[in-house]
């Protein structure tokens, strides 16, 4: 869905009486001016408010509704727990409360004092999405029109959170999209059309995998009507080795021959998640013109069960040239990746490389839907990335690697197979991957299956896509590959 209509205004009083749709203002243990002006609108309303323990039980961020007040015409003032020195995380709180609390008559917030517009703009920008597929086409949210003293200022100001969070609105439409639409065909091209941001982007056809001897992810498709790629996205804003992003794209996992029960199975058409966080990266990089060189490669298959499709028992040469005995044809996003982890590195010998994918269901029993994990053969890499999540409010938590959990993965006929066992599922899927890893090779691998696609309402988004990873990968190449 398109981004909610933002502007920025210094409106006059009449205004503020006049306004129809929302009033939102901020308050801490005082209300701040532009509140106290409501407050005498409304014939001391917020005060009264400000000292209920409905308003002191409130967390930074949090907000309470005055419906219909008196004074005004607007439908509600909405009164944000917000003190003048918040940190931007109280502020994007505050503005997934807005955003959340949005409809289609708009907000007037009343933005004079605060400090951290561009985070609570962000807040705003982001929970306020939808996504609907209805015969009707949905009402647009807002407009929301922030009132700040000199709006051209703040509009400079918000420019790269507002497009950071467009970015973020295109990742999550990527992945709740459903698969009918979202074929390997349609996905490749919304990627193609990112070249008008100034992305180089190629498309890798079915031939010319074959001939790079990719038959760990040419088989995972081969039971689909929709056709193998690997799409390969550039955004070059500086010289030298680049950051390699590689995403898994299975636009649905049936499970393949191994198939998937029914219930539940829905959800799959999230399994593009990787792949849809890589493309919602590029995107952001390129509309800020990041100081960066940073490449995004993505696999795009369809797991089908088909009389085409691959078999459990099947063996399967990749391109590293290691042979992969199929146990399972669902332990399918490792074969894919393996594939792309290895052109990757082969093609752009980058400086650094993360991966990310909906690979496991045990990182899901492990963390829930809160948290990613994270794996690497690199400490200050890998804690380089946890940092910039935190400061995204996107958790990850580090999981181990190691020799004992490789073994799980040996074959008795090939050089390795493709799951290991019931227990400790998501290691032993990152050992799987981190052989296609060269050595010295910094890498970190996100099993984001918990995090792309929760079942409920997460702190910036409504149920379905959450975006997981956008902002938090943007800012990991503000903090460590922008000189
Ligand atoms: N796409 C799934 C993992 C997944 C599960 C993503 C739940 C999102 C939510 C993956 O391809 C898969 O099927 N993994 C199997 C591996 C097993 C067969 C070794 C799993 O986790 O059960
Ligand atoms: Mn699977
Ligand atoms: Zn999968």
């Amino acid at each position: 869905m398109a981004l909610v209509d933002l502007t920025f205004a210094n409106p006059d009083a009449a205004v503020l009486t006049a306004h129809t749709g929302r009033i939102v203002v901020f308050a801490d243990t005082t209300l701040d001016a532009a509140a106290r002006k409501v407050d005498r609108l409304t014939r001391g309303a917020l005060a009264r408010a400000l000292a209920s323990p409905a308003f002191g039980a409130l967390k930074p961020g949090e907000a309470l509704d005055l419906a219909f007040p008196s004074g005004l015409a607007a439908a509600a003032v909405q009164m944000v727990r917000l003190g003048v020195k918040a940190d931007a995380a109280a502020a994007r709180k505050a503005g997934a409360s807005i955003g959340r609390a949005l409809k289609e008559p708009g907000a007037l917030v009343l933005a004079q004092g605060i400090g951290r517009l561009p985070a609570l703009v962000e807040g705003i920008a982001l929970r306020a999405y939808g996504f609907a597929i209805r015969a009707e086409a949905a009402k647009p949210l807002g407009p929301v029109i922030l009132a700040v003293n000199a709006p051209e200022a703040a509009k400079a100001a918000c420019a790269e959170a507002i497009s950071r969070a467009e970015a973020v609105h295109f990742t999550r439409d990527l992945v709740n999209e459903p698969a009918n639409i979202l074929t390997t065909t349609e996905f490749a091209a919304r990627l193609l059309a990112m070249r008008e941001l100034g992305l180089e982007v190629e498309v890798l056809e079915e031939a010319a995998l074959e001939a790079l001897g990719m038959r760990a992810l040419l088989g995972v498709g081969q039971g689909s009507d929709s056709p193998s790629k690997v799409v390969v996205m550039q955004w070059k804003g500086a010289e030298g080795a680049p950051l390699a992003l590689v995403g898994k794209g299975v636009v649905f996992d049936s499970g393949g021959i191994s198939i998937k029960p029914a219930g539940g199975m829905e959800e799959m058409i999230s399994d593009m998640g990787g792949a849809a966080v890589v493309a919602g990266t590029m995107r952001a990089l390129a509309t800020r013109k990041a100081r960066a060189h940073v490449v995004g490669l993505v696999g795009l298959v369809e797991n089908m069960p088909d009389g085409k499709a691959q078999r459990p028992g099947d063996v399967v040469r990749s391109m590293k040239g290691d042979t992969i005995e199929i146990i399972n044809t669902d332990a399918e996003g490792r074969l894919v990746l393996a594939d792309v982890l290895w052109y990757a590195q082969e093609r752009f010998q980058p400086a650094a490389m993360i991966d990310l994918a909906t690979l496991t269901g045990a990182v899901v029993v492990a963390l829930g839907h809160e948290t990613a994990g994270a794996f690497s053969n690199d400490d200050p890499l890998c804690a380089a990335l946890l940092k910039a999540a935190e400061t995204q409010g996107e958790a990850a938590w580090r999981l181990p690697l190691g020799p004992a959990y490789d073994t799980l993965i040996k074959s008795r006929m090939a050089d390795m197979k493709n799951t290991g066992g019931r227990w400790g599922g998501a290691i032993t899927a990152a050992q799987f991957l981190q052989r296609f890893v060269k050595a010295g090779q910094p890498w970190v691998h996100l099993d984001i299956a918990g995090v792309a696609y929760p079942p409920g309402d997460s702190p910036l988004a409504p149920k379905g896509a959450s975006g997981w990873g956008v902002r938090t990968l943007d800012a990991l190449v503000r903090a460590r590959f922008e000189g």
